[in-house]
């Protein structure tokens, strides 16, 4: 079944069930200036689960186009996109569970009008209840019927989680509910049935993989917090059109199916060096862009148009690696808007204006490039935060391009002095635009810093749990979230996470004031707690240490109380290498 269909059969069986079908919302929100972009297919209509009327009615269907960016770094690898279409069925104070999740049901399995998945290969999961709502027995009942009518044991199938994973919301605030999410064995071996702990261990391995989430929005978020109930009980789900897709034509990834193939081969035939992770790159980074600017974005330093900026000098980059021939990338972008230009319209539309904003975009930068990357070649050692500027003000390297091409020579970028280079150059340049570099930079090296310090008391937090032999592998910070690397055998358990947080937590209230001490590298490796590779500093170091709570070697900065810090929370748990663990966490 190809994503055409796939699209068309969704919305057909929903219309079929009496739902208006709404077309697509812009990428970029238009009442909303707290997102960037439409991140989910229930964004655009946040209003109307509050309960405004929508003028198409209770029960509506749709697919929206979403742009999320928040692993943008992780593009390449089989799972990762930073465009995709979700499709979703929604009900504005109409139906509730019973009818969401047997249509869901239907939609999967029914071979006539949905995608005729094996029933035998699918699991769900429904909200375990907690302090802002009960245990969803609901929806447990439904499954179990239709489990039980399939043929099923509920047992093996049905599993109760925490808020962790059961519960949706878009943000801090707005509507949110628990949800059901179903899952599909994408080996097709694990038909029989599994216990809680086999099916978070396929989860974990990927053997299964969450293709729908049906939330039930009957409650609203405050500032983080659940607040109460909603003047109506609305369904919201989402499904995504890529993971389905994978799924129907049976691939191990995106890039194989209908949706990449042809944009995928064709890189690949004007490419003289061969890397895969390169492609996939371009691949969807010019899709990206193609969307961003059909709904109006251009590209500038700052906000979206900077996320725009960045995608296309990055897949620009990539084509420089793969040795693509000078002016190929707009025979790329043609077949993008080729392929969408009838499901889109205003991508046909405005097809001379996506061309003409591309090519801008990259003749700009081709002009610098070959420049840039020589002048990285000449610099010895980790990158200053002097160098990243001049990189960036010089030859037009965003810094998140100075990030990963220094990962992949294993140099450090000093970040925050390139903040503080932007923000000087800010200072004198007076002018109100210069620096304003927002979506990653300028202004926020406050953020940063404080991250860096949630950092240390992460690691602090995780020995405390498994005990001294957990290091840090790896630590990325940007603005937003800190992403930590540490060895560790085995998914952690949601009650591990919470007592990690919990630690955090507990030691940011504790205002403990945090130190900083120059000492000699042998005196320095005494006493630190973590023995990250000493090779990497010079004679002398600075140690930083949190009351006896924590003593790293680190070059800072760092908050001088934890009080500033917030509140801490853990946003993902995952793996990222054979007995390494991956965290990224937030401050809120
Ligand atoms: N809003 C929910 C999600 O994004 C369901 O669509 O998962």
């Amino acid at each position: 079944m190809n994503s055409n269909e796939i699209r068309q059969r969704f919305l057909k069986f929903f219309e079929k069930r009496e739902h208006s079908i709404i077309p697509s919302a812009s990428l970029v929100p238009e009442n909303d200036p707290s997102v960037l972009f439409n991140t989910a297919g229930m964004q655009p209509l946040v209003p109307y689960l509050l309960g405004e009327k929508h003028p198409s009615g209770e029960k509506i269907v749709g697919v929206q186009k979403c742009v999320r960016t928040t692993d943008i770094d992780e593009v390449g690898d089989n799972t990762h996109l930073t465009f995709f279409e979700m499709l979703g069925n929604w009900s504005l104070g109409d139906y509730f569970k019973e009818e969401a999740i047997n249509w869901s049901y239907e939609f999967l399995t029914n071979k006539e009008e949905g995608l005729g998945l094996d029933p035998s290969r699918l699991y769900v999961t429904v909200f375990e209840g907690n302090n802002d709502a009960p245990r969803d027995e609901e929806s447990f009942e439904i499954w179990k019927a239709i489990f039980e009518k399939a043929g099923f044991d509920p047992e093996k199938r049905i599993f109760f989680m925490s808020a962790k994973s059961n519960w949706w919301s878009p943000g801090e605030n707005g509507p949110c509910g628990p949800d059901s999410e179903m899952f599909y064995d994408v080996t097709g071996e694990l038909t029989n049935g599994m216990t809680k702990e086999e099916f978070i261990q396929a989860d974990d391995e990927q053997k299964i993989v969450e293709i729908w989430n049906d939330v039930f929005m009957e409650y609203e978020k405050k500032d983080g917090k659940v607040i109460g109930k909603l003047v109506q009980r609305n369904v919201d789900t989402g499904a995504g059109l890529e993971r389905l897709t994978v799924m129907m034509q049976g691939k191990d990834n995106v890039y194989e199916t209908d949706l990449f193939e042809s944009l995928m081969a064709k890189i690949k035939e004007l490419s003289s060096v061969d890397n895969l992770k390169s492609r996939r790159i371009i691949a969807d980074h010019i899709r990206s862009a193609v969307f961003l600017i059909s709904d109006g974005v251009v590209p500038s330093n700052t906000d979206a148009g900077y996320i725009l900026r960045r995608i296309i000098r990055r897949a620009a980059r990539h084509l420089h690696l793969l040795n693509v021939e000078e002016g190929s990338l707009i025979n790329l972008v043609n077949m993008v808007i080729e392929q969408y230009g009838d499901i889109y319209k205003n991508i046909k539309e405005k097809s001379e204006q996506i061309k003409e904003e591309i090519k801008k975009e990259e003749e700009k930068f081709k002009k610098t490039l070959g420049q840039g990357l020589k002048q990285f070649e000449k610099i010895s050692g980790d990158i200053s935060g002097k160098d990243a500027f001049v990189l960036f003000s010089t030859y037009g390297f965003p810094i998140e391009m100075t990030q990963e091409i220094a990962q992949e020579k294993k140099l450090a970028v000093d970040i925050v002095g390139f903040e503080e280079e932007m923000k000087k150059h800010q200072e004198l340049s007076q002018t109100a635009s210069a620096g304003k570099f927002k979506g990653g930079l300028g202004g926020d090296d406050e953020n940063s810093t404080k991250l860096h310090t949630a950092t240390h008391m992460l690691l602090a937090a995780l020995r405390e749990v498994f005990g001294p032999d957990v290091y840090q592998k790896g630590s990325n910070i940007t603005p937003e979230r800190l992403r930590f690397d540490f060895n560790y055998p085995e998914k952690m358990t949601p009650e591990q996470l919470k007592q990690v947080e919990d630690i955090v937590n507990q030691k940011i209230q504790e205002s403990i004031s945090v130190e900083m001490k120059e000492m000699a590298k042998e005196e320095a490796l005494k006493v630190s707690k973590t023995s990250f590779d000493p090779s990497k500093y010079g004679d002398t170091v600075k140690v930083y240490s949190i009351g006896d709570f924590s003593i790293e070697l680190c070059g800072g900065p760092h908050v001088e109380n934890t009080s500033e810090l917030g509140y801490f929370k853990i946003k993902k748990e995952e793996a990222s290498s054979a007995g390494v663990r991956r965290i990224k966490a937030v401050l809120e």
